[in-house]
């Protein structure tokens, strides 16, 4: 069993990657000393910028070794995209170790995915960027590149930060029409690529690129980048997923007498023709379905699960020896808690969800856990206040026994 690079190392992290997001009005040198709602407006989904010294004295949130050992492991995503002797291939995770091509041989790339839910580093590196909605932000991947290495020029459909944070890496990108693929590769890669721009990006430097921007991104001797992505489900996987949560919600009322109604059809003629489809069934069916009906509050409610639903392959870990209830308030009440890494926890007006699941937001809970949320944590003092809603003491306490939460083990 392969170890988790975070269960091998203890590095402390480090300040340049411990740091939060900027407000909206603060510039910030993440942005090139612009504030977010200048970034919002001017670039986001519009424009390309690159950014020199995004994070001065970045260094790679974890080394090559690590990074090597996360793509060994089967919750995470991996591939290792090599262009030998010219010709492109592309191999999907898990990798062990002495699967992967040598170091010192020029021209291969390994992409590992959600390096921010296996990484404290990864996901403090990650954090700086929630001055997007969390709704939004995917996960932050980290390329590891020889000498040569790449992925071929192609576009993506979401916007990225892509963060040199380990030797050079030169970028060309181009806002071409044309964005046909060769259709004889296993990877995306642009039948015609027509850069406009290049520059060579070192550690700290950042491009932003919104969605189909052409690009290509070659290392320059071995090489890190991380690229920090945007999720954008599409409109036919929103309307399909959104009609699944419809039904789902409909099997959840089945007791009532609208669920239970049924197809009925007292004026139905006898038939010469038994195969043909009768047009009133058509007509009916149809009233039913005109009949399904759902407001906002079923769209939040829909959302809210959907968005907060972690990918197929997360797994939580729960703790191995759990503390029984009050001795949980009482650590907690030193140290504090924050959500695991894993956590995706979203709220609105009315509900919250957490990891997929959506419930009320009681008044109580109103002063709690959109702080909680927004902060992925409560501090001890913070958390020594409100000790008195036992609603929520306990609330916390299944989720630190789900492995959703966490205290300091050291407190
Ligand atoms: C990379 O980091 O090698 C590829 C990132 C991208 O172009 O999307
Ligand atoms: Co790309």
């Amino acid at each position: 069993m392969p170890k988790r690079p975070s269960d091998v190392t203890h590095a402390p992290i480090s300040h340049s990657t411990d740091a939060r997001a900027p407000m909206p009005d603060e510039p910030t040198p993440l942005l090139g000393n612009r504030t977010p709602r200048q970034f919002m407006r001017r670039y986001w989904q519009k424009k390309p910028l690159l950014i020199r010294q995004a994070i001065p004295g970045l260094a790679a949130p974890l080394a090559r070794d690590e990074l090597f050992a996360l793509a060994d492991l089967d919750d995470v995503e991996s591939r290792l995209i090599t262009h030998f002797r010219n010709a492109w291939n592309l191999e999907h995770g898990p990798f062990a170790p002495d699967e992967l091509p040598s170091v010192k041989k020029r021209e291969w790339t390994l992409l590992v995915q959600g390096v921010n839910l296996h990484d404290d580093r990864a996901h403090a590196l990650m954090n700086r960027f929630r001055f997007i909605p969390d709704a939004r932000l995917d996960d932050l991947m980290i390329s590891y590149a020889t000498d040569g290495g790449g992925v071929g020029a192609h576009f993506d459909s979401y916007d990225v930060f892509l963060l040199q944070v380990h030797g050079k890496r030169r970028w060309r990108i181009g806002a071409q029409r044309d964005l046909s693929l060769n259709p004889d590769l296993p990877l995306k890669v642009l039948q015609h690529f027509e850069p406009e721009e290049e520059w060579v990006l070192e550690p700290g430097d950042m491009l932003y690129l919104p969605p189909h921007i052409a690009h290509d991104g070659v290392a320059e001797g071995e090489c890190m980048t991380c690229s920090i992505g945007f999720r954008a489900p599409s409109e036919h996987e929103l309307t399909a997923q959104f009609l699944y949560h419809l039904a789902e919600r409909m099997s959840d009322t089945q007791d009532t007498p609208k669920a239970n109604a049924r197809y009925r059809d007292p004026n139905q003629e006898p038939v010469e023709h038994p195969a043909a489809l009768p047009a009133m069934l058509t007509e009916r069916v149809g009233a039913i379905l005109a009949n399904v009906d759902w407001d906002e509050t079923d769209v939040a409610q829909f959302l809210g699960s959907y968005l907060s639903e972690p990918k197929s392959n997360v797994v939580f870990d729960p703790p191995e020896r759990p503390l029984n209830e009050d001795k949980f308030v009482q650590r907690a009440k030193k140290s504090g808690i924050k959500l695991d890494r894993k956590t995706i926890l979203l709220y609105n007006a009315k509900s919250y969800f957490v990891n997929g699941e959506a419930e009320k937001l009681s008044a109580k809970a109103k002063k709690w856990l959109p702080e909680l949320a927004d902060s992925r944590g409560l501090e001890a003092k913070r958390f020594v206040t409100l000790t008195d809603d036992s609603a929520m003491t306990s609330l916390l306490y299944e989720w630190y026994r789900a492995g959703w939460i966490q205290i300091d083990p050291s407190a």
